[in-house]
């Protein structure tokens, strides 16, 4: 029995759903502990393309459960047009459970959104629009609608009265909005409620259960590290814990229950959305990025903002997560280039800087400081092995792994299941064993100490 957390170690959009689709063959269980419909998976399963915003990519194995957890914010007409796309393509949906005690975004959290973030004009955030700040600052100030409200109608109705008519105060008073129609409101989300009603469940119940019965669980992080509310980089995160121990309170596990987490980083950077990037490449090497690698938002459709990998996040993600190894997804989008840069450091006001600062000013002031490789100019995308990998691009991984003080385990090289090259078992496979070998020093470490392994690679 293995319970594993797989969390973005990035800005999201690292390629999770690929790998949670992999380790869900292993899994009986698959948690998703936070965030709402501002996710979208794409998985490719049989050249057949799913997009998905609440549901685990975890449903596309049909014994396998699928859990929305307690952390989670559910917007009622997204899941249900999901599950009629999966419905429509014969995928069965009985596995799906949502906690009751999940969050429900509501008209007025979309609308709110929407309308702050045109208010906050140069200071936005840049927010999918989709009501997850307001849902979350509703469950903080205690006016929340949970999905357990929405499967008692007659309380439901006197709730949503009040709620929405206090709501329609803001909206008129602060945004200039129509107001909403209570009663409209309210029938629509008595129908979600029916529609709903037989996958709602006491979610942490279920997962106990599963624990006590040996099951494998996968606990499935949205977003990333650094969109992390506490830990990522503040104001520009979501509203939510992507990080591995948001797992814990989003699914409501004890942290003793977990055995495993792993990271998924890309083998460069991007994030969407408004904040500081400091290996952002605003320039054709970007654009070469996003071409290659078909960075657009699941969920937007917006543009992603490309760069080179960032190593002082990438160490960062491996200490707030606690990372036994990393799943390094897209290598192969790197493949036709001569030179590839990777962020060892950052240069702030002068200083050489290891660690990611925790003020969003001085953030913005870091200049990254880069070692560049050789690239490999050939494609992997058929490499199935670490020894079918050019020299290069191996050399780049272990460059990688010694960075970060991480083992890499799974290496990704392209969009579907089999273009994959499983290093060793994640899940199975010893812990902190994989690629980067204390004992076995790769590259420029040896048994240098921590700071002293970043002064060498700078070299
Ligand atoms: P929100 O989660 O919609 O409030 O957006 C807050 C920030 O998180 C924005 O910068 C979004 O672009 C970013 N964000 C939210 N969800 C995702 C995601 O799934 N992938 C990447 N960025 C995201």
């Amino acid at each position: 029995m293995a319970n594993v957390v797989v969390i973005g170690a990035q800005w999201g959009d690292e390629g999770k759903g690929k790998i949670t689709d992999l380790l869900s063959n292993s899994a009986d269980m698959v948690v998703r502990y936070q965030g709402g419909v501002n996710a979208g998976h794409t998985v490719v399963v049989k050249g057949q393309t799913f997009k998905l915003h609440l549901i685990p990519s975890g449903i596309l194995y049909p014994s396998t459960e699928c859990i929305i957890g307690s952390g989670t914010v559910i917007d009622p007409k997204v899941l249900i047009q999901e599950l009629d796309q999966l419905d429509a393509l014969h995928i069965s949906t009985e596995n799906l459970l949502i906690s009751s005690t999940a969050h429900v975004t509501m008209p007025y959290h979309r609308l709110i959104d929407q309308a702050s973030e045109e208010r906050r004009g140069d200071h936005k955030i840049g927010t999918t629009k989709r009501g997850i700040g307001p849902t979350y600052a509703d469950k903080s100030e205690r006016t929340g609608i949970r999905m357990i409200d929405l499967m008692e109608p007659e309380s439901l109705r006197k709730l949503l009265h009040w709620t929405v008519t206090h709501k329609n105060a803001v909206l008129e008073k602060l945004y200039d909005l129509p107001p909403l129609d209570p009663e409209a409101v309210i029938q629509e989300y008595l129908g979600y409620a029916e529609r709903l009603r037989p996958h709602v469940v006491d979610s942490s119940l279920r997962i106990h259960e599963a624990i006590r019965q040996r099951r494998n669980i996968l606990f499935e992080g949205a977003q990333g590290t650094l969109l992390d509310l506490d830990h990522g980089t503040y104001p520009y995160v979501t509203s939510s814990n992507p990080v591995a121990g948001g797992a814990c309170v989003g699914a409501g596990v004890g942290p003793t229950m977990i055995d495993r987490v792993i990271g998924v980083a890309k083998a460069y950077t991007t994030r969407v959305g408004e904040g500081p990037f400091p290996t952002e490449q605003l320039n054709e090497m970007g654009e070469l990025l996003r071409d290659r690698g078909a960075e657009f938002g699941t969920t937007t459709g917006r543009e992603r903002r490309c760069g080179w990998f960032d190593g002082v996040i990438g160490r960062y993600a491996v200490r707030i997560n606690g990372l036994d190894c990393l799943a390094i997804t897209k290598l192969d989008v790197l493949d036709e280039l001569a030179e590839i840069q990777v962020c060892v450091a950052y240069d702030l006001d002068g200083e050489r800087c290891h660690e990611l600062p925790t003020g969003a000013r001085q953030f913005a002031q870091c200049r990254p400081v880069y070692k560049t490789l050789p690239g490999w100019q050939q494609s992997t995308a058929d490499c199935r092995s670490l020894e079918d990998l050019p020299a290069a691009a191996l050399n780049y991984l272990k460059f990688l792994a010694e960075l970060m003080e991480v083992p890499i385990a799974i290496v990704s090289l392209g969009a579907s299941r089999d273009q994959t090259i499983i290093v060793e078992d994640p899940i199975h496979g010893p812990k902190r064993a994989l690629l980067y070998d204390r004992a076995q020093p790769i590259g420029l470490r040896g048994e240098a100490t921590h700071s002293a392994a970043i002064r060498a690679i700078e070299v």
